[in-house]
């Protein structure tokens, strides 16, 4: 059975008593509970063990008061399977062994079948359902194809997607068919996570802020609308959320979604505006804000609010994860600033 949670209720466009918030990478290494795990396993290994995954996941809730969790993962799992070699280097970040860029390499990315080749991600699921029930909703995600089309062709992280951009302008009919792989397994992988429980989702197109609305368009919207239509149809809310993306909400908001997470970069009046008022939204504080006074942290807080003006389907988050230097004591005055603040 399901609790009808408050923040459910805000994803629907109802009325709530307060403002629902969460922090997009709240289970991490922030937190010193967190730290301590870390010392003894490596990251995929932490992501591979249901019983971590499940600890991680719930360290956020028992110190925050937090209105959701998300499960602890990553949106690079996925790729491991199509057989890239995926490695999270100590400093470095992910590494992709074999970065895509030739024919041969997009064809010889292998299909997926997520739940045969990632059952920890589904296990972890069913048992968070259980540790969380009458708490807080838990929240499945994925990143969007256009993310994870740039780190399997970047080979890493990037600043300036040379090499995506290079394959999308020379051989566009190859960036294509990479895209249409990823957003097929994507769209698998993704709704697997609701068929096990997860009650929202949110898909994260991190990095698509370096495109311009017609590559945006015509390169990145097909895909990014297959794996949210397919996800529509489970009938779980569904957060779409981009970064540098203040240019694309229009056409985010047409590639789907309920609501729309968006970043600091834009007022969340004018980006509420924009994606209409018919959808909810998410953000958008910058994260950096807690490096302030608590008199600051409220400011901007109340800020945001009453640029939100207490209309219905308003979820509270920073503009982008959490950072790893964040003091969790400031992390909770701002969460419990945005309960009070927002009381009705
Ligand atoms: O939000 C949550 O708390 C759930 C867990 C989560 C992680 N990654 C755990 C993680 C989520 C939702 C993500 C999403 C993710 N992963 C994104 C999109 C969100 C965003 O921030 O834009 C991206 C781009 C990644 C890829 C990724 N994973 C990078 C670039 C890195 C290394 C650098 C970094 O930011 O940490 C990771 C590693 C990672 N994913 C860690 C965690 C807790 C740190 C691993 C460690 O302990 O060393």
């Amino acid at each position: 059975m399901s609790h009808d949670y408050l923040f459910l209720k805000t994803c629907r466009l109802q009325e709530t008593e307060y403002t629902p918030v969460w922090m997009m990478r709240q289970a991490g290494r922030y937190m010193k509970e967190y730290r301590l795990l870390r010392e003894k396993y490596p990251f995929l290994t932490m992501c591979k063990t249901p019983e971590l995954v499940v600890e991680v996941t719930l360290q956020p809730i028992e110190r925050l008061n937090v209105d959701a969790a998300i499960l602890f993962a990553d949106i690079l799992l996925p790729i491991e399977p199509m057989g890239v070699g995926l490695e999270f280097k100590e400093s470095k970040g992910p590494v992709i062994d074999k970065p895509i860029r030739s024919p041969q390499d997009v064809e010889d990315l292998k299909s997926v079948n997520p739940e045969e080749d990632l059952p920890f991600v589904y296990n972890s699921i069913k048992i968070l359902r259980k540790e969380l029930e009458g708490k807080v909703p838990l929240i499945g995600f994925s990143g969007a194809p256009f993310t994870i089309a740039s780190y399997l062709i970047e080979g890493g992280g990037s600043k300036n997607y040379i090499n995506t951009k290079k394959m999308m302008y020379i051989e566009p009919a190859l960036f294509h068919e990479l895209m249409s792989k990823i957003a097929r397994v994507l769209a698998d992988y993704s709704v697997a996570q609701v068929k096990s429980g997860a009650q929202v989702f949110q898909l994260f197109d991190s990095w698509v802020g370096c495109l311009s609305p017609g590559d945006y368009k015509e390169f990145v919207l097909p895909y990014s609308k297959l794996v949210l239509d397919e996800l529509k149809e489970t009938g779980v809310p569904v957060i779409h959320f981009g970064t540098n993306s203040s240019t694309l909400l229009k056409l985010m908001r047409e590639a789907g979604g309920d609501i729309i997470g968006v970043d600091w970069r834009i007022n969340l009046d004018d980006a509420w505006k924009i994606i209409g008022f018919d959808k909810g939204i998410q953000g958008n504080l910058d994260p950096y804000v807690i490096l302030g006074s608590d008199e600051y942290i409220k400011d901007k807080v109340r800020d945001i609010l009453e640029r939100a003006a207490g209309r219905p389907g308003h979820i509270f988050n920073f503009g982008h994860g959490i950072f790893p230097q964040a003091s969790v004591e400031k992390a909770a005055f701002m969460i419990d600033a945005v309960h009070e603040l927002s009381q009705r």
